[in-house]
């Protein structure tokens, strides 16, 4: 039987650098990429403007199911999102829908829906799937699994940085609370709760650039995947 599609996983918490190098992961080998936390940034956005309750669980269910999404690139390289036809990458990257995401991430009717659909990416030649449990429930016979970390207080600088960076607000101190809260109920929420899996490499990037941390993941990949 051939090989099936290489799977590289990886996890960790807001801000720990997961985005960034999954994609430049993706982009230095040709493989495909998912960005799990925006379908579920997708849910909650669908949801917010269909004006459903934020703990309305059947109907984001149903807004999971029935979920109108097309991935693409733009002429620069930059992602560009559409939901049922309308251009939403800048939409879903504020604070308030990432909060939305990790409320709407926490009900399993809304899990159970895009289970499937975050499985069909894994294609030749290969994916590197960006998440939360992308190597404990999505995926876990992937062959690379990383765990992507960084100290609380390195995260929230990042994402202040990050923020600026595409013209949004934001407010450092305000940023700290919201990523401690958010790593708080990522971590306890009792279905695919945010965690390492047993058989992931931890990467703490605490105090190692982006290319220090691409440079290990790709050395890593290289290893495992003989590549
Ligand atoms: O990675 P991100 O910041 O775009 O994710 C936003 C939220 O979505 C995150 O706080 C929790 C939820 N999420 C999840 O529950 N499972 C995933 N695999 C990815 C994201």
């Amino acid at each position: 039987m051939a090989d099936p599609t290489p799977i590289l996983t990886i996890d960790g918490p807001s801000g720990s650098g997961k985005g960034t190098i999954a994609r430049r992961v993706a982009d230095q080998l040709g493989w495909h990429l998912l960005d799990s936390g925006a379908l579920y940034r997708l849910v909650a956005l669908a949801g917010l403007r269909k004006g459903l309750a934020q703990d309305d669980q059947s109907g984001h269910q149903r807004v999971a199911e029935q979920l109108d999404v097309r991935f693409g690139l733009a002429s620069d390289g930059g992602e560009q999102i559409w939901l049922e036809g309308e251009e939403v990458s800048r939409a879903i990257r504020t604070e308030q829908t990432g909060e939305g995401a990790s409320q709407v991430g926490a009900m399993p009717g809304v899990r159970a829906a895009l289970l499937e659909r975050q499985r069909a990416f894994a294609q030749a030649p290969g994916l590197v799937a960006d998440g939360r449990d992308m190597g404990t429930v999505v995926f876990p016979s992937a062959r690379l699994k990383i765990y992507l970390t960084a100290s609380a207080e390195e995260r929230a600088r990042r994402r202040y940085n990050q923020l600026k960076d595409k013209g949004l607000d934001a407010n450092l101190a305000a940023l700290s609370l919201d990523i401690a809260e958010r790593d708080r109920r990522d971590a306890s929420r009792p279905i695919a709760p945010l965690k390492p899996a047993d058989d992931a490499q931890i990467v703490d990037s605490t105090s190692m650039t982006i290319d220090a941390v691409l440079a290990r993941v790709l050395e890593l990949a290289a290893a495992r995947f003989g590549l």
